[in-house]
């Protein structure tokens, strides 16, 4: 009912040639019948990557945007100007944003519904430190950066959005969640957006981010709210991201 999506982040990472060799393999490649695949290249390699994933699976993501359209704001990039670049996808929230760019919930929702009024998908992520984690808030962090924007939603803006739940103690440390304490969050998200609507909460694109790879995407993917990854350092080699790709049918 919910197609798989897996979206690699390829972070401040990656060169034009990486995108060539990107659009080569997924040329060729033999992918599950209903998935959608998704690469999010630093902003200078969007018009290669539009030109060089045409006819292949691939769908383009950008790594945040700013809320407003156009205007003085030295150094940012729109909404607009990423749709005219072909992008369906734009991640809102991302761990390294909050933290390093000092981004809030209210940030996150602005980027979420800038995305939305151009018709580009928000991906939203959330996710516990260690030490929230550690000291039992991990369902009352993911909850509150969940239910800050989707409260903030009309109901079909809402439907239009897709969830990642990165653990920040998982991102880029090779230390992933079990599958269990990945799908016992995931669940959580799940089960809290169905005390609004169960039908959206059902249709709701979850994907788990996190030191995902190739060797431990299957399991991740089996869990029953586990719709898909966010896939960072791993996604930045082909035959790696190929292989989780393969693992979501
Ligand atoms: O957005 C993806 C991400 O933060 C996970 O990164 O390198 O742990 O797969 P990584």
């Amino acid at each position: 009912m919910r197609t798989p999506l897996i979206a690699g982040n390829w972070k401040m990472n990656g060169s034009a040639a990486l995108v060539e060799e990107f659009g080569h393999a997924f040329a060729e490649a033999r992918l599950p019948a209903s998935l959608d695949v998704a690469v999010l290249p630093p902003f200078p390699y969007l018009d290669a990557a539009r030109r060089g994933f045409e006819g292949t699976p691939l769908r383009l993501g950008a790594q945040t945007l700013n809320p407003l359209h156009s205007g003085a704001h030295t150094g940012e990039v729109s909404g607009r100007m990423l749709r005219e670049f072909g992008v369906e996808y734009a991640l809102t929230g991302h761990s390294e944003r909050r933290q390093l760019y000092r981004e809030g919930d209210e940030a996150v929702l602005d980027r979420l519904l800038a995305a939305l009024s151009v018709g580009i998908t928000p991906i939203l992520c959330v996710g516990e430190t260690l030490e929230e984690r550690d000291t039992g808030r991990t369902m009352d962090v993911v909850l509150r950066q969940v239910g800050y924007v989707m409260a903030r939603l009309e109901p079909d803006q809402r439907s239009r959005v897709v969830i990642a739940y990165e653990p920040v103690w998982a991102i880029g440390t090779g230390r992933t969640a079990t599958p269990q304490q990945a799908q016992e969050v995931m669940a959580g998200i799940r089960q809290y957006q169905a005390g609004f609507d169960r039908e959206l909460a059902a249709g709701l694109r979850l994907l788990y981010g996190g030191s995902m790879n190739a060797g431990n995407a299957a399991e991740l993917l089996a869990q029953p709210d586990i719709d898909g990854g966010l896939v960072g350092g791993a996604s930045l080699k082909v035959d790696d991201f190929l292989a989780i790709c393969q693992s979501a049918g």
